[in-house]
């Protein structure tokens, strides 16, 4: 039994206002929900897919991922349980709290809080607008995004993934920071978006590298450019792996977002093979974080 996709992710941030500043004006989210210290944000029809909360750290927080239906919740359950993970189940008050009939809580390897959830909140009636005029998300079956996990451990890591919520590899670059450094990429599947999620190990302390959101169109991608023309960190490129057309720029926390388009899609014939570089053109690091 395998996850279906990535169905929300959760930010603890030191500035909300920032954040809230950031995914509306610039990158074209739509707020639902705000306080002092929290907020919410959507992008398609479901009731929230962002969540930032005021913290100490600027970090990933927790990631929500989907499974098809209770029983299939069950089941993942049983196996973690199996396995000796600790779950957290039962817990009401959140699954009321992320509008989600109901969840699971484990930490992976590296104590990453994952969400597993069944029964998330779709909203028609009141259609996703953008602040910017973003054309719109892609999601549906492809989920929210994909996040690039930063961890000490690839091995244990992917073992996580690919044995308990059924990730499945689809590449990896073997990326040159340098004529002595080489760090492996690997990226996994677990619908047709190329990737969900990928694994490194990184120089950095935090439990992401950057995060990212595909857009319906180059144009949407070209126009979120130049609104965030001073936070951008790489410029405009095509990967050589999912051949996503896209940028990354700098979040008020620190590390990055891609926005991209044009992903390409994997299928039951897909083949894992190996990268020399991560972009095909372009992608030119013109700004250092930190
Ligand atoms: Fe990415």
């Amino acid at each position: 039994m395998s996850v279906q996709s990535l169905g929300y992710m959760g930010f603890t941030v030191t500035d909300v206002a920032a954040w809230s500043t950031f995914l509306t004006n610039k990158i074209g989210l739509e707020q639902v929900e705000t306080n002092d210290d929290s907020a919410l944000f959507r992008l398609d029809s479901r009731a929230w897919r962002i969540a930032v909360e005021k913290g100490k750290n600027d970090d990933l927080a927790f990631a929500g991922f989907e499974v098809a239906n209770l029983s299939a919740l069950e089941e993942i359950t049983e196996k973690l349980k199996s396995a000796g993970f600790e779950v957290e189940t039962g817990n009401t008050e959140l699954a009321k709290k992320r509008r989600v009939v109901d969840l699971i809580r484990v930490n992976d390897p590296f104590g990453l809080p994952l969400e597993i959830y069944s029964g998330p909140t779709e909203v028609p009636e009141a259609p996703f607008v953008s602040p910017t005029g973003v054309s719109g998300f892609l999601t549906g079956d492809q989920g929210l995004g994909h996040f690039i996990r930063n961890v000490p451990d690839i091995e244990k890591t992917l073992e996580f993934y690919t044995t308990y919520l059924g990730f499945k590899l689809s590449d990896r670059i073997d990326m040159k920071f340098g004529p002595d450094i080489t760090v492996p990429l690997h990226f996994l599947h677990c619908n047709g978006r190329h990737h969900t999620l990928a694994v490194a190990s990184m120089p950095m302390p935090l439990r992401i590298q950057h995060f990212m959101f595909e857009m319906d169109s180059l144009d949407d991608v070209g126009y979120a450019y130049d609104r965030l023309d001073e936070n951008i960190t790489v410029t405009l490129g095509k990967h050589s792996n999912d051949h996503m057309i896209s940028f990354y720029a700098e979040t008020p926390s620190g590390f990055e977002v891609e926005c991209g388009w044009g992903g390409r899609i994997v299928d039951e014939n897909w083949t894992y093979v190996r990268h020399d570089k991560i972009s095909a053109w372009g992608h030119k690091f013109v700004r250092k974080l930190g």
